[in-house]
């Protein structure tokens, strides 16, 4: 007979037999973005496998992807180019290999430092910049002992923080010209966008549909600064190839005079508005706020002038907000198909209104952002600020408001729906961390939102059926 030992001995062996006979015959699906070889080739596209066929294999990888890239072949024509930084990429840069570029499309990644991540080659931005600024610039040092740290065996995210955040207006204007050496006019567009922006796929696809990719496009969300209108970074920005190689030219043959001019100004998506202007002919912005925009669905003002919208992107958004909209967006394309836009009140039917319904239009610790009107104890005569009640009778009594906030000795109101946050765990939807208002832990814990459900149902009523054609693409 065999001992209790032998036979677990024996069962397990053949347990591991059975489990590597398993294994031989299917091996486990690797995700697309493995297959297809990073930069500066072009990755292949796998999002076209029919979804019947990937269905009897049974495949969880495989069938997921099939179905959440079917339609949206037309990536083909687009390079992501994402700009982040040493000292944050392990913490953002996965979660976009896992959804944004999962979908086979081509993709380059600037950073402040050369390195290898896992499969994917991560370029140096600023090494590019003249041998002067690199070496002697003092808004670089942080760059030198960012490269000093590493070599020396030190972790790059230990060097967080305001000055390795100072090093990002320098990577704009040398990572387009970098990324037009790579991809010249083998793409239509080029999609600029940072570690924390979200694009929707489907939603960049049927926006691009709508410009002309043989003129030199310019496209985002609008900013001025003095007399300069730019697209913020954050938000994303779309040049077509003529674009960016009028930007080659622009910036090239004056390469040591824009960086005099980067050293001195405040931002480089500025910059990059600087140098199409300059450029021959000159580029102007196609303003493309509020598709294009910077925001996440927490800080959003949900109101009629995005309403009825396709949300290009979304920015400020973590990692869990990045999966929750992609996880949106391609149940969306499955529905609806990848030439049905995803509009601003798809998005807020899902992540907003539930959420304010589900707590019955009141949560506790949380900042519902509320900001048309504002009082605080002691201020003035209104008596809003006294308590909770005291400032929920207030909003009821202003014919437009939609909600309010109170915490001790506060009360604000608003006229449009934001969701905000908890002010104790942020959530997954992220947030934009110089609006987080800091509390203390008391207040926080006596703080309320307030919504009230009639009134923003009333609304939502009266802004009517969306019409989606000047966005619908058919038989995408
Ligand atoms: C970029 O511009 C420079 C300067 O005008 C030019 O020499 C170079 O050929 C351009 N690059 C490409 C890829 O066209």
């Amino acid at each position: 007979m065999l001992s209790t030992p032998r036979i677990v001995l024996v069962v397990t062996g053949l347990l591991c037999l059975a489990l590597f006979a398993k294994l031989w015959r299917d091996p486990p699906a690797v995700p697309s973005y493995l297959e297809s070889t990073p930069l500066g080739s072009h990755g292949h596209f796998s999002g076209n496998a029919p979804a019947e066929e990937s269905e009897t294999k049974g495949d969880a990888y495989e069938g997921t992807d099939a179905d959440a890239c079917t339609g949206l072949e037309r990536l083909k024509d687009v390079v992501f180019v994402l700009k982040t930084g040493a000292s944050e990429i392990y913490e953002k840069l996965p979660i976009h290999l896992a959804t944004t570029f999962a979908c086979g499309s081509d993709y380059v990644i600037y950073s402040d430092l050369e390195q290898q991540f896992g499969v994917v080659p991560i370029h140096d931005a600023l090494a590019s910049l003249s041998h002067d600024i690199q070496d002697k610039h003092e808004d670089l040092a942080q760059y030198r002992l960012l490269k000093e740290h590493v070599a020396g065996g030190g972790d790059a995210a230990e060097l967080k923080g305001e000055k390795s955040w100072g090093l990002d207006k320098w990577k704009f204007l040398p990572m387009v010209t970098d990324a037009y050496k790579r991809f010249r006019e083998t793409k239509k567009w080029y999609f600029f966008m940072e570690a924390d922006t979200y694009v929707s796929l489907q939603n960049l696809l049927l926006f691009l549909n709508t410009l002309d990719e043989r003129k030199p496009v310019f496209a985002g969300a609008q900013v001025m600064i003095g007399d300069t209108e730019f697209a913020h970074g954050g938000s994303g920005v779309v040049l077509s190839a003529p674009a960016v190689k009028a930007f080659n030219a622009s910036y090239l043959s004056d390469q040591l005079s824009w960086e005099n001019t980067v050293a001195g100004e405040c931002c480089g998506d500025k910059m990059m508005a600087d140098v199409l202007l300059k450029a021959d002919p000159s580029i102007k912005l196609h303003t493309s706020f509020p598709l294009i925009q910077g925001e996440t669905p927490a800080s959003l003002d949900w109101s009629e002038k995005h309403w009825c919208k396709p949300a290009v992107t979304w920015h400020h958004v973590d990692a869990v907000g990045i999966d929750k909209l992609w996880q949106f967006d391609s149940e969306w394309r499955e529905a609806h198909g990848a030439g049905e836009p995803t509009l601003f009140e798809d998005y807020y039917k899902s992540f907003v209104l539930p959420q304010i319904r589900a707590a019955d239009g009141k949560m506790k610790g949380w900042d519902n952002l509320a900001q048309d009107w504002s009082f605080r104890n002691g201020d003035d005569d209104n008596p809003a600020s006294k308590s909770a009640k005291a400032c929920e009778r207030f909003c009821r009594g202003e014919d437009h408001c939609l909600q309010w906030f109170w915490s001790p000795g506060f009360c604000k109101a608003g006229k449009v729906v934001r969701l905000g946050w908890s002010m104790k765990n942020r959530p997954g939807l992220g947030s934009a961390d110089d609006r987080i208002a800091h509390f203390g832990e008391e207040e926080s814990k006596k703080a309320v939102s307030g919504w009230f459900l009639d009134r923003i149902e009333a609304w939502q009523t009266a802004q009517g059926v969306c019409d989606r054609s000047p966005w619908r693409v058919s038989g995408n």
